[in-house]
């Protein structure tokens, strides 16, 4: 059997990595930093233009990026782009304002319209203008995909291309010491949950589980650290690096029924997407369990729980690890405070079995296992 695995993205990683970003802005060119207001007035952009006045470059912040992006936000990203003529765009941020940069830097040179790309399936035919990805939060791995997800339609419709991976990524805890617990909390959970759907999906192989593996390792270690501790540099570099290797494994591997299940809830009740993956993950483990207990049990060890028994009981012990760990973060273990109405369930669990995303699972993902999982976290039965 023939695997692959492509990264031309180049990365950076450790504490002060933004300072690399300087060998490869020049002062000819003109930088738009797609970011959110929170990391304007935090001050973190400002540690970009500290960056970015050393190279002689202009630059402008576009910081209107809202959680779950739209795609009239991407049109008015674009709009200041071109306005400014950019030539080159940084992303600044969580998996928000990443996938929008993403967006922007190809549209920037293909030209036409997103729905174009997102819903036609154009191809972008040419790459689009050096994209530069700094995350501010460690959990999405947006920085190594060749993914963008954008809401549109009421949909979260990925868009899927080679062209979408960054030039290079700047991986550095410094900017994420100021991140509160919650969030650190549900972004690295979204990491894990990347990192445990990549292993056990179908398009795995093993470079993929190599880069999985590391990061589950990672996260066992220091997750609790960088959310009780959030200024411990060293706990925040091995969360920053478990995110980027859970993204680079996930984009190549696939995801699966947990991401599928969180597409709708986020798309329609505005969950954030890591807190969807947090509560949900158990459950899908729980149900791919007999599917891939090999897997799981390889999780539970990784996750510093004793090996004893047969596959089976190890790989349950993996389920186990992930609730004390939700426990720990301080996290709910359900769902319920979202439910609008008990009428959207089974829509979500139709929409969840019908997501790409749900391909990738070790299991088939039918609409029945979907409602019976959002019945747990919903109902709390
Ligand atoms: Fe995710």
């Amino acid at each position: 059997m023939v695997h692959s695995f492509y990264l031309p993205t180049r990365l950076y990683f450790g504490t002060g990595a933004r300072q690399k970003l300087a060998g490869f802005v020049g002062a000819q060119d003109r930088v738009i930093v797609i970011t959110d207001e929170g990391l304007v007035k935090s001050g973190t952009a400002g540690k970009i233009e500290e960056v970015l006045a050393g190279t002689g470059a202009r630059w402008e912040i576009f910081s209107e990026i809202q959680p779950n992006p739209r795609a009239a936000t991407v049109e008015n990203a674009l709009e200041a782009a071109r306005r400014f003529e950019a030539t080159a765009v940084i992303a600044l941020g969580g998996g928000s304002p990443m996938d929008v940069a993403k967006v922007v830097s190809v549209l920037l040179t293909n030209g036409g319209r997103l729905e174009e790309y997102q819903w036609e399936g154009k191809p972008f035919a040419v790459p689009g203008v050096p994209l530069y990805a700094v995350p501010t939060t460690a959990g999405t791995g947006s920085e190594v995909t060749q993914v963008a997800v954008i809401i549109d339609r009421n949909t979260k419709k990925g868009i899927n291309s080679e062209r979408l991976l960054p030039t290079a990524a700047f991986i550095d805890p410094e900017l994420m010491i100021t991140l509160p617990p919650f969030v650190t909390a549900i972004t690295g959970m979204d990491a894990l949950t990347h990192a445990v759907e990549a292993l056990a999906a179908r398009g795995s192989n093993p470079v993929t589980d190599a880069w999985a593996v590391e990061a589950i390792r990672l996260l066992g270690q220091s997750l609790r650290r960088a959310f009780a501790v959030g200024d411990d540099l060293k706990a925040r570099e091995s969360v920053a690096l478990a995110s980027t290797l859970a993204g680079a494994a996930m984009d190549q591997a696939g995801l699966g029924i947990v991401h599928a299940l969180a597409g709708p809830l986020c798309s329609y009740y505005d969950i954030p997407h890591g807190l969807a993956n947090a509560v949900l993950l158990p459950w899908g483990m729980e149900y791919n369990l007999v599917a891939v207990p090999e897997k799981y049990a390889c999780v539970a060890s990784l996750l510093g729980r004793k090996a004893g028994g047969d596959v089976r009981t190890e790989a349950k012990e993996a389920v186990g690890a992930v609730r004390q760990l939700l426990q720990d973060l301080e996290l709910p273990g359900d769902l319920a405070a979202y439910l609008q109405q008990e009428e959207d369930i089974p829509r979500f669990a139709r929409e969840a079995a019908a997501m790409f995303i749900a391909r990738a699972n070790p299991r088939p993902v039918t609409p029945a296992a979907c409602e019976a999982i959002l019945r747990k976290v919903f109902l709390k039965g």
